[in-house]
């Protein structure tokens, strides 16, 4: 475990599943870092997507050609490991992580990208996280990794797949006497600005749940067709719009996403006060 390097904290995105906002809250995330002035590393553990260091090479390529001035994480690789055996497989993957976590040792702050599946990497980066960020689409099928409900009684029946693993990795965190707990922190992603009845049903569940199986909610991303948009620029939201920037920021709709972005920082309490104020997206709605 990479905790010689005491001082950078491990924001870990996970969620077993695939599609829920994983990678593109981290890109924001790291990019919304950065931007704050603080030393950030990544590390993308979706080995076969490998979409997060798709979106970096992307973001590098939209550098070059339109010769504008981005800002980048220390991108840290973790080795691919093709061995039959279990057993050596776990070893070396283990290996292989500690590694990669060690190579930012100088950062305040490393993200990782899960895959949105439950690997032996994505349970080992579970372990390292100082806050896990769920991005979780508003659905009962994407809750329904959260905790069931009894078809019944609509009541929450107990925790499921995913909050399993978050507890056994806090569980495993105290054991190995690593000093602080997870904070973990649910993020609901994608929510829709028409369908009310479902978005106040999800939010009920959800605050009913997070007593039960210890997660804080924060506020949500909206569902914003610009998030697909941005992904073959390599930008971000935060990247929009002031002073030089590479592409002008549109419309409200993108100003609040950017207040969205940052009011998310902000819940996440991350050491250092990294989170920059919402005062250029406060001015532009001013203006509006
Ligand atoms: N808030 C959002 N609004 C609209 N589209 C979104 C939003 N968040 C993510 N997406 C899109 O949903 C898809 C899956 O997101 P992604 O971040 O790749 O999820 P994951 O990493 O969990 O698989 C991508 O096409 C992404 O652009
Ligand atoms: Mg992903």
């Amino acid at each position: 475990m990479a905790k010689g390097a005491a001082v950078t904290h491990v924001i870990v995105l996970g969620n077993e599943k695939g599609g829920s906002g994983k990678t593109t809250t981290a890109m924001h995330l790291v990019v919304a870092l950065l931007k704050s002035g603080r030393r950030v590393g990544a590390i993308d553990l979706d080995l076969r997507q490998r979409s997060l260091t798709r979106y970096f090479e992307n973001r590098r390529k939209f550098s070059e050609l339109n010769g504008k001035d981005l800002c980048f994480p220390v991108i840290s690789e973790v080795e691919p490991c093709a061995v039959d055996s279990r057993e050596e497989s776990t070893r070396r993957e283990t290996e292989n992580l500690a590694t990669a976590l060690s190579a930012l040792e100088g950062c305040d702050f490393a993200v990782i990208d899960c895959p949105g599946a439950d690997t032996h990497l994505s349970r080992l980066a579970h372990i390292h996280a100082d806050t896990i960020v769920t991005p979780l689409n508003d659905s009962f099928v994407d809750f329904d990794l959260l905790a069931r409900i009894d078809p019944e009684t609509g009541r929450i029946a107990g925790p499921s797949l995913y909050s399993e693993m978050v507890w056994d990795a806090r569980k495993r965190r105290a054991m190995t006497g690593v000093p602080g707990s997870i904070d973990w922190v649910v993020l609901r992603n994608r929510l829709s600005a028409t369908r009310a009845n479902n978005k106040k049903r999800m939010g009920e569940e959800l605050e009913d749940l997070s007593a039960r199986i210890g997660f804080r909610l924060a506020r949500g991303f909206g569902d914003r067709v610009i998030y697909r948009e941005l992904f073959p620029t390599g930008l971000t939201l935060l990247d929009l719009g002031g002073k030089g920037a590479p592409v002008r920021l549109s419309t409200m709709s993108h100003v609040t996403a950017r207040l969205e972005i940052r009011s998310l920082v902000a819940s996440l309490n991350l050491p250092g006060a990294a989170a920059a104020g919402p005062t250029e997206e406060a001015a532009a709605a001013a203006a509006a």
